[in-house]
């Protein structure tokens, strides 16, 4: 943690601080207004490449919003991707969809669910949010209104992407599997994730988060998942804290993920706890289908303490602070 004792450092520093540049104090000052903050954390390991780039935000002083979304675009833009943006793995039908969204330190918020053909739903979402009276846009409302809004209309589907899907049609009998992506490989390897979920906490204090997916590999087409559902995938209260989930959306939107981890946080439980008590909920509810399924909670609160859960074992978190910028966590799980 960029702590107390480093401040005090930096302060007592005396002559020679006198002769760094004012914005150069300024830059100081702002890291240090408290042991917490800013910080980014995100989901699994391809979050420590996201967060680096929303870092650069947040050490200049700069909004948390801008910095979620400028994180979430380097694994959407990422081709070697297959479980976020424009590389991701298509649905059954061979339509590769997108889901997103994004919540600032006011409550505000926007989303695309199933949008096709636009590589980076973050942004449209962010526009959603700040260019329309609506919080959300679907198919092809939500790609007419990006395209509106100047983004370029792309074919996704990228060869490998292809190749995957009709090596699935040859056995899958058409039948879409929850979290087939995570059950094709080792747990906890670089291809056991599905969603990037980002939450930072800038140096005036406040959350923003944003949360981007391409969903559940060869999913029905039109299924929609929680990632770009407010309070499922994501939920930010500037007073308290905020979360995000990856995993089988299914089982995050039946349990209102994100937001009850956030009211469980306004009741005093810890980050980590609070995404534990989310994740027993979950199986609480469908203990059988909880042992075949992955579902991760990751939270922050506004002393940028952090934390996180999960069913399985294998899921990770990346953390990002004026310390350190490329800390991967490994997450405690239940089983
Ligand atoms: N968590 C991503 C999804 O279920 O689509």
């Amino acid at each position: 943690m960029y702590n107390r004792r480093k401040f005090i450092k930096i302060s007592a520093a005396g002559a020679s601080l006198a002769a760094l540049s004012t914005s150069k104090i300024a830059r100081a000052t702002i890291l240090n207004q408290a042991a917490g903050f800013p910080i980014v954390i995100s989901t699994w390991d391809f979050g420590i490449i996201a967060n680096k780039e929303a870092w650069k935000t947040l050490e200049k002083g700069g909004r948390a919003l801008d910095a979620v979304e400028a994180g979430v675009r380097i694994p959407e833009a990422d081709m070697k991707n297959h479980t976020v943006g424009r590389a991701g793995y298509p649905d059954r039908d061979g339509h590769v969809s997108l889901d997103a969204c994004i919540m600032d330190e006011f409550g505000n918020c926007g989303s695309v669910a199933a949008i096709e053909d636009i590589a980076h739903p973050i942004s449209v979402a962010r526009l959603v949010m700040e260019k329309t009276p609506h919080v959300m846009l679907v198919g092809a409302g939500a790609t007419q209104f990006a395209v509106e809004q100047g983004f370029k209309r792309e074919k996704l589907l990228t060869p490998e992407s292809e190749k995957a899907w009709k090596e699935w049609l040859k056995t899958a009998k058409y039948s879409p599997v929850m979290n087939i992506e995570n059950k094709q490989h080792a747990p906890g390897n670089q291809y056991n994730h599905d969603t990037i979920g980002m939450l930072a906490l800038d140096a005036k204090g406040n959350i923003s988060g944003a949360c981007t997916t391409s969903g559940m590999a060869f999913k029905m087409r039109g299924r929609v998942g929680d990632s770009p559902i407010i309070g499922a995938g994501l939920y930010v209260d500037n007073e308290v804290g905020g979360a995000t989930s990856t995993g089988v959306g299914e089982e995050v939107i039946r349990n209102v993920g994100s937001f009850l981890v956030v009211e469980l946080m306004r009741q005093g439980y810890s980050p980590e706890d609070a995404c534990k008590e989310a994740v027993k909920r979950i199986i609480k509810k469908k203990p059988d289908t909880a042992k075949e399924i992955q579902v991760g909670f990751l939270a922050i609160n506004k002393k940028g303490e952090y934390g996180a859960y999960a069913i399985q074992k294998g899921f990770s978190f990346a953390v990002c602070n004026a310390e350190k910028q490329d800390l991967l966590v490994p997450g405690k799980s239940f089983y």
